[in-house]
């Protein structure tokens, strides 16, 4: 039922920011990405798209998702700092809307299972210029983490949550430097997440 409900934007939206889940998007943001003025980012999974308002003014923030009502929603509020698109990101979306400075996947990877994703993720190589990084935020399991905790984690609606070793073992085929970083401050609602910074070297 509350599944179902979070698939419409302005009920998604709410439960993000009254758990604080939201809020803990910007803080990882806040601790481990500089974007500047100037700079491309691409938001892969974007939902309704409420981080393009914390996009610093002249970046070129660009938002894909597979789901109409999100993307819709995320162009009547957001148009204006944006673009929007409803579309799988590919290849050919990878040569088109790159080179990146910045992917984001926000409370992505745990919706994708390890083949698609491997997928996907080589596309985000392709997209990120030298230098570049691919920002992802996730639900993480961790020994010794709390019941709820746990089953916040068994209740999501992604069906592929990880533990960290899961997370790097997506990540680390693809990308040559892979950082991730777990923490249980962020939200309001108990909730371990895993902040994870990958980045195309050469
Ligand atoms: C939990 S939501 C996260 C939305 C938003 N990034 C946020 O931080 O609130 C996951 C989103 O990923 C989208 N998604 C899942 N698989 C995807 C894929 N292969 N390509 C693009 N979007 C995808 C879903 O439609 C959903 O909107």
């Amino acid at each position: 039922m509350l599944k179902k409900a979070l698939e419409l934007p302005g009920i998604y939206q709410a439960f993000q920011e009254a758990g604080g889940f939201f809020g803990a998007r910007v803080k990882a943001q806040s601790e481990f990405l500089d974007i500047r003025p100037g700079m491309q980012v691409i938001d892969i999974g974007c939902g309704p798209g409420h981080i393009a308002k914390f996009m610093p003014e002249g970046v070129d923030y660009v938002g894909f998702d597979i789901d109409r009502s999100y993307i819709d929603h995320a162009n009547r509020r957001f148009g204006n700092r944006g673009r929007f698109f409803c579309q799988f990101f590919d290849a050919a979306a990878a040569r088109q809307f790159g080179p990146a400075d910045i992917v984001m996947m926000n409370g992505v990877l745990h919706h994708i299972g390890d083949d698609e994703l491997g997928d996907t993720l080589r596309n985000v190589r392709e997209a990120l210029r030298p230098g570049g990084l691919l920002f992802t935020l996730d639900g993480c399991y961790r020994q010794g983490q709390s019941a709820f905790r746990r089953w916040m984690l068994d209740n999501d609606r992604g069906r592929f949550v990880r533990d960290e070793a899961g997370y790097r073992q997506v990540l680390a085929p693809v990308f040559e430097t892979v950082e991730l970083h777990i923490r249980e401050n962020y939200s309001r609602v108990p909730y371990t997440f895993v902040v994870g910074v990958s980045a195309r070297t050469t």
